[in-house]
């Protein structure tokens, strides 16, 4: 027995994923779509909240040197990679990191580059800013895996307006992780047309099957100087809810542009719980994490045998990170709509469509699989009811 095989009720607590009537309409679906985890958090992250909880002020925190030394710490141990203290900065969210680097580094003219399917809040974030937004299409190969047109992404970062490219690694919703030669192009091409590349590295911790990541910041020093990356503990360590994530830039220039949006919405401050759990999640959870990229990859090989025996029309891609599993589902013929009313309304059960990351990702299922192995078959059953 593993301890990612308890259950434990989230229901009735506020939770964004579980608490689906506003979303849903129903409190009877299985929720597997957005991206937390059903797993409680590591065991010293919880000492570290009870001894804040205990100490029992809460008042303004920055994090000090032993949290910025545990974040170096993390990132040397798990990818080999070297950063300065200087160049850590916080944000509540990844998102809200996406946000204030749109408004940090492109002005109302700028074009914003993205590759979709991808995270929907890229252009989702652009778009309420009012920039434009030019799509670099993954392209789905043979083994139903996604690579990128590089040819149509050096058209859109020459474009004179273009500012930004924010980039997935690795990439949700399809689970890949980027080669290194593949990184190597990317920045290069950013270097070349002078565009600031922003890394989204918060899957990057749940790399599964032996897959080698590469932290794009770490391949070079003129790539380094020209990209924001946002990793976080939220992801790895189920910490969503306390809204810590860092935001590390290496360029001063650039960073102090980012620091001034941060002073204007007043968020130079970290929460302090947040910061407690960080610290204690960097520094004492890799036994925790290693543990449960097992789990996930159990999880995964389950589920390639579950579909192949039970719905083998359905083409499952191996995710090379993370906890979600995107489905090909295009066989059905079906719209998104029509999907999801099927999976909701015979299955019980509430997945992400796929036209939710793009136009090209219509046909296509997202299953987020981070939850304890009785509820994962529960959900596998629910899929194939709804969908035979
Ligand atoms: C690629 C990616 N970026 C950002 C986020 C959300 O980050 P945050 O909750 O820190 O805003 C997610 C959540 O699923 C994600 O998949």
């Amino acid at each position: 027995m593993s301890r990612f095989d308890r259950i434990i009720d989230r229901r009735n607590t506020n939770s964004v994923k579980w608490d689906t009537k506003g979303i849903f309409g129903a409190e009877d679906v299985l929720p597997m779509w957005v991206a937390d985890m059903d797993f409680p958090t590591p065991d010293e992250v919880i000492e570290a909240l009870k001894t804040r909880a205990n100490h029992g002020i809460l008042g303004y925190t920055m994090p000090g040197s032993d949290t910025e030394a545990a974040i170096r710490g993390w990132l040397k141990k798990r990818n080999n990679w070297e950063i300065d203290s200087s160049s850590i900065t916080y944000s509540p969210g990844i998102v809200t990191a996406l946000s204030m680097a749109i408004q940090a580094f492109t002005g109302p003219e700028d074009k914003i580059v993205i590759q979709p399917p991808v995270y929907y809040p890229f252009f989702e974030m652009a778009k309420k800013h009012k920039r434009e937004v030019l799509y670099n299409h993954l392209r789905l190969t043979s083994d139903n895996r996604y690579d990128i047109d590089f040819e149509d992404l050096e058209e859109k970062l020459s474009d004179k307006m273009t500012k930004l490219f924010i980039f997935c690694n690795p990439h949700n919703p399809s689970g890949r992780v980027w080669r290194k030669e593949e990184l190597i192009k990317i920045g290069e091409l950013c270097v070349k047309h002078n565009v600031i590349l922003l890394s989204d590295d918060i899957h990057s911790d749940l790399v599964l099957f032996d897959n080698q990541y590469t932290p794009i910041a770490s391949i070079n020093e003129s790539i380094a100087n020209q990209t924001i990356t946002c990793i976080a503990p939220s992801k790895t360590f189920n910490l969503a809810g306390l809204q810590t994530s860092v935001v590390l830039i290496k360029n001063d220039t650039l960073r102090r542009k980012f620091n001034a949006v941060q002073e204007l919405y007043g968020l130079m401050t970290v929460n302090t719980f947040g910061a407690d759990a960080m610290e204690a999640a960097y520094k004492h959870g890799e036994v925790w994490l290693n543990e449960l990229i097992h789990y996930l990859e159990d999880h995964i090989l389950f589920i390639e045998n579950y579909i192949k025996e039970k719905l083998p029309e359905v083409k499952v891609t191996r995710p090379d990170a993370s906890y979600l599993v995107w489905f090909d589902v295009r066989y059905l013929q079906k719209s998104d709509e029509e999907i999801m009313e099927l999976l909701l309304e015979k299955g019980k059960l509430a997945l992400e469509p796929g036209s939710k990351f793009g136009e090209n990702g219509a046909g296509f299922l997202r299953m987020n699989i981070a939850c304890p192995k009785e509820t994962l078959k529960d959900g596998l059953d629910r899929f194939v009811k709804a969908l035979k």
